[in-house]
């Protein structure tokens, strides 16, 4: 028999997903060291905020995509990521713009295996998000981790929405915003294309 609705502890409601807040509620600043991050069979990598020195660790992180990856970050196929388009993604914005790597650095020289990033627009208090992780580092907890790590920027911004454009096709990360409690719909002049949206 299904237990009675606890109004007292809505999470204990296996009907409701926990409240945004209280999911993310162990999201504290990261700081500008950047912090280890540890995968589910134990390698450790560090995330930190993305700077200048990572152009030519990005470009050589896009060459490992495969093109299904490519295109479902940007939209669109890339064969190769132009110098400076990797200038651009590697030098930010603070007032508009957060992004994070995830570092490895017990490999010389050391190389990015994950990108997740956030656009700002202060006029609907909201920011877009995107975010990556290499093939061969996938279902590993990265991909929450970078979404934990935005939503978190988000939140100390006093951003009051998180949102991204993902194709339909993208069960990977249509599972992992589900998981992470995003709601998703269709986008109604773009066929294939779903947003999600979090509310913060
Ligand atoms: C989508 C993506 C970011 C997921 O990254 P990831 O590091 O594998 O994600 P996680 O390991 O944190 O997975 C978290 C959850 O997401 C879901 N998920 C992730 N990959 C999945 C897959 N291949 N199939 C089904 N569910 C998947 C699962 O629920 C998973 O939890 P579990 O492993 O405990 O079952 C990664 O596959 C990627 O970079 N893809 C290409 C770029 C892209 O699609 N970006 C999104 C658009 S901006």
């Amino acid at each position: 028999m299904m237990p009675a609705f606890d109004f007292a502890s809505p999470t204990r409601n296996a009907t409701l997903p926990p409240r945004s807040s209280e999911r993310f509620a162990h999201a504290h600043p990261l700081p500008e060291s950047g912090e280890p991050v540890v995968t589910h069979d134990g390698r450790v990598l560090l995330m930190r905020p993305i700077e200048p020195r990572d152009v030519a660790a990005l470009r050589r992180c896009f060459k490992r995509l495969p093109a299904e990856d490519i295109r479902r970050r940007f939209m669109h196929s890339l064969s190769e990521l132009p110098e400076p388009m990797a200038q651009r993604l590697c030098r930010i914005d603070p007032a508009t713009e957060a992004a994070y790597v995830l570092i490895d650095d017990r490999v010389m020289p050391a190389e990015l295996r994950g990108v997740g990033r956030i656009f700002i627009d202060e006029a609907t208090d909201s920011a877009e998000f995107s975010v990556l992780v290499e093939r061969d580092w996938t279902r590993q907890g990265l991909g929450a981790a970078l979404m934990q790590r935005l939503v978190a920027s988000c939140r100390e911004r006093g951003l009051a929405e998180l949102w991204g454009y993902v194709l339909v096709e993208n069960r990977p990360m249509l599972r992992l915003c589900s998981d992470l409690g995003f709601t998703t719909r269709m986008v109604p002049d773009e066929p294939g294309v779903a947003q999600i949206t979090l509310r913060l």
